[in-house]
């Protein structure tokens, strides 16, 4: 792995050992709620409250919780490789507190708020921020409502150009907890392949796209990429 482009990308399977539950276990319900109830424009707009609570809920519920030791491992990962790119559709901040450097999120972030006038983001997560009143900006004269900064379905994913050109050049692409359902992540390992990539996948189960991996480890991530990160630094 040494002297290799390394590009990883994280889905919400490895935030499931810190406690944040994944998007389509189990009963196929997020937190109770359907997802396009409470992720999408339309949702939004025909009922804000719901929407809004739910984001602070799931805002609060990541101050409680932290990272993993499969966090802590790409973290290690990207502090001994030369030309590394992380790249999560999570939307905690597990790989920050992780100890990850730079990381792009292309589904957004929790912590930070979007105006929904301007678009200009703040981090808002001090105590009076995470309660379930709406909250306004502070860059418009006449403060506007902000919405969770998060790309919802429908919704454009971000620095799309970054990762593909990422994906395009690198010479091994990792995926780490994801499904394989939601598209433009799950076309990325197909796009890796076919730009000449090794592609790797840790994986608690088979995923719908498993095909488009060169080597599959199933399992729980926090137990065996530790594990792997270090057999890939040794070699
Ligand atoms: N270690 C490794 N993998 C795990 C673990 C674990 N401890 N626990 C669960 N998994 C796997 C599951 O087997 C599943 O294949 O992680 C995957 C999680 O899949 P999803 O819940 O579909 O999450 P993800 O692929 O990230 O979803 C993509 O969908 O709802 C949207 O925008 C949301 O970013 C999200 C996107």
């Amino acid at each position: 792995m040494r002297g290799k482009k390394v590009v990883v990308l994280t889905g919400a399977g490895i935030s499931a050992e810190s406690g944040i539950k994944t998007f389509r276990d189990n009963d196929g319900l997020w937190e109770n709620y359907r997802i396009e109830d409470v992720a999408t424009p339309q949702a939004w707009q025909a009922d804000p409250e719901l929407v809004w609570k739910f984001y602070q809920a799931r805002r609060r519920q990541m101050k409680e919780v932290g990272p993993n030791p499969a966090h802590e491992a790409l973290a290690r990962l990207e502090s001994e490789l030369d030309d590394f790119t992380l790249i999560t559709q999570n939307v905690d901040d597990l790989h920050e507190r992780g100890g990850s450097l730079s990381i792009i999120h292309m589904h957004g972030r929790l912590e930070t708020l979007r105006c929904e006038k301007s678009g200009q983001i703040e981090v808002r997560m001090s105590d009076e921020d995470l309660e379930d009143d709406f909250l306004f900006c502070n860059c418009c004269a006449e403060s506007s409502r902000v919405r969770p900064d998060i790309v919802w379905f429908g919704e454009m994913p971000m620095q799309m150009d970054e990762i593909y050109d990422a994906i395009g050049s690198c010479d091994v692409f990792i995926v780490v907890g994801s499904s394989g359902h939601v598209y433009p992540a799950a076309g990325l390992a197909s796009a890796a392949r076919l730009a000449g990539a090794q592609t790797i996948l840790v994986n608690f189960e088979m995923p719908i796209n498993g095909y488009d991996f060169d080597e599959v480890h199933l399992g729980k991530a926090g137990e065996i990429l530790p594990k792997l990160v270090e057999k890939w630094l040794a070699e």
